[in-house]
């Protein structure tokens, strides 16, 4: 048995293979009208491996000045596209909070794409959880205390996984060590999206 720390959930399988196909079809939508693109680290401007877009009335970007949110796409300057309902509702059934996300990051993994270990700390809002839905390829997904130094442990997350950061969690390092090829039909390219949905505000 796993023993994950407080606050940390991982829910094997949540969506059934139906609702993730539903789901990709949504992404779709999103990404037709806010198209991917790969953020740049702070200072360094070194490109990320990872692809992103983002719905909602906010969006995390990263690029040379820093981490934020903004209510604008970087390369279109269009305001972000809605988050497609069915996604609202995974989270009010989950997360016990009253309000609805006001961001939805939509990051892509290719095979060779990966996340390094980091805390989500951009939002003004700490106390709302941050739940993260996976569709496609399987990963490696790694978590440890809320500071760097603590110990770290992994675990794989599937298609249709879900996984809440909240509680004593909220702040834990995370990260995704490796994408496992070929290990899903649900992309028919191949590859990961991980949806991440927060509240920024109070
Ligand atoms: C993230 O921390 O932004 C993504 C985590 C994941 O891809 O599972
Ligand atoms: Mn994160």
């Amino acid at each position: 048995m796993l023993v994950l720390p407080k606050g940390l959930r991982h829910i094997p399988g949540h969506l059934d293979r139906e609702q993730q196909a539903s789901l990709v079809e949504d992404i779709r939508a999103v990404v037709r009208q806010a198209p991917l693109y790969r953020p740049e680290m702070p200072r360094s401007g070194k490109p990320l491996s990872v692809r992103m877009t983002n719905c909602g009335e906010l969006g995390w970007v990263a690029d040379k000045r820093g981490y934020r949110y903004q209510e604008r796409h970087p390369v279109t300057d269009a305001p972000w596209p809605s988050i497609p309902a069915r996604l609202i509702d995974i989270w009010m059934d989950l997360t016990g909070e009253s309000r609805p996300p006001q961001a939805c990051l939509v990051n892509f993994y290719d095979e060779t794409a990966k996340m390094g270990l980091h805390q989500d700390r951009d939002e003004r809002n700490l106390s709302s959880p941050v739940l993260s839905v996976s569709l496609g390829d399987a990963c490696l997904f790694r978590f440890g205390g809320t500071e760097r130094r603590q110990p770290t442990r992994s675990f794989r997350l599937e298609s249709g996984d879900i996984v809440i950061l909240g509680g004593e969690s909220r702040l834990a390092f995370h990260g995704v060590d490796r994408i496992y090829p070929a290990t899903s039909t649900l992309l028919k390219d191949g590859g990961r999206i991980n949806l991440t949905l927060r509240r920024v505000d109070p």
